[in-house]
């Protein structure tokens, strides 16, 4: 399995606190049997200046030091602002190892108007957006209508393997079911945080779940082939349904 969501980094934002917890946790994903990791750290400002080898510093200093077969690339979390589209462009942002895939994080309880016309920028760019947990987002909870016609717009979606399993509510966890009802879901990842709690590098666990809703094949798509494709650069239109080119958002 590919995880292509989770604060492995340590000490660059709420996800491991230091190195020995980043050991721990690629350790936890490996007995889980995931094989590669994509590190998704928070913009937050201490990677601001220079993301890129900031970042591989610190993977290659943990890759080393856990002696797991795991191999960790890198990317980044964007929380949507007005300013993400330069920020890609500067290269002051992250995409998945500089592929078009990047990695946008909706806000928590809003959806204000300005998104559509920033995630529509993007995808002029050049980028494809991830939408990172979009069940998580409470307009998306009353509606999750708008994340079809988000995907219908050549996005990708990514939920969170423990929304599958209640552990950000009720309402994120039906609403993580009705999108794999509804097959709007591109991506589980694990979204992890931490080597203890719930916010673990594991994907097993919701798997036998999302499989009873939408067929183990497809969730082996979500879990692996799809996965693979982003972090390759290649095009996911065909493989995964979606129906129109960046230049019709
Ligand atoms: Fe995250």
């Amino acid at each position: 399995m590919i995880d292509i969501h989770n604060h492995i980094l340590p000490g660059v934002d709420d996800g491991a606190q230091d190195s020995s917890e980043s050991i721990a946790m690629l350790q936890m994903a490996q007995a889980d049997g995931i094989e590669l990791i994509v590190a998704t750290p928070h913009h937050f400002p201490i990677v601001r200046q220079d993301p890129s080898s900031y970042a591989s510093r610190l993977r290659d200093q943990i890759a080393e030091k856990s002696r797991t077969k795991i191999t960790v690339r890198l990317g980044q979390e964007i929380a949507i602002s007005e300013d993400v589209p330069r920020g890609l462009l500067d290269r002051k942002l992250l995409s998945f190892e500089q592929s078009q895939y990047v990695l946008i994080e909706l806000p928590f309880f809003d959806y204000p108007d300005w998104v559509d016309g920033v995630l529509a920028e993007i995808c002029r760019d050049g980028f494809t957006p991830i939408i990172a947990h979009p069940e998580r987002n409470t307009e998306v909870q009353k509606d999750p209508n708008i994340i079809t016609a988000i995907r219908e717009k050549g996005m990708l979606t990514q939920i969170n393997a423990g929304s599958l399993l209640g552990h950000f509510g009720d309402a994120a966890n039906e609403t993580a079911i009705k999108l794999l009802e509804t097959e709007s879901v591109d991506v589980i990842a694990s979204d992890a945080h931490s080597a203890h709690g719930f916010r673990l590098p594991v994907l097993s666990d919701a798997l036998e779940l999302a499989g009873r809703i939408t067929g183990f094949s497809q969730v082996e798509r979500m879990v692996s082939e799809t996965p693979r494709a982003i972090i390759e650069g290649r095009s996911l239109r065909e493989d995964v349904g979606t129906k129109s080119d960046s230049s019709a958002v």
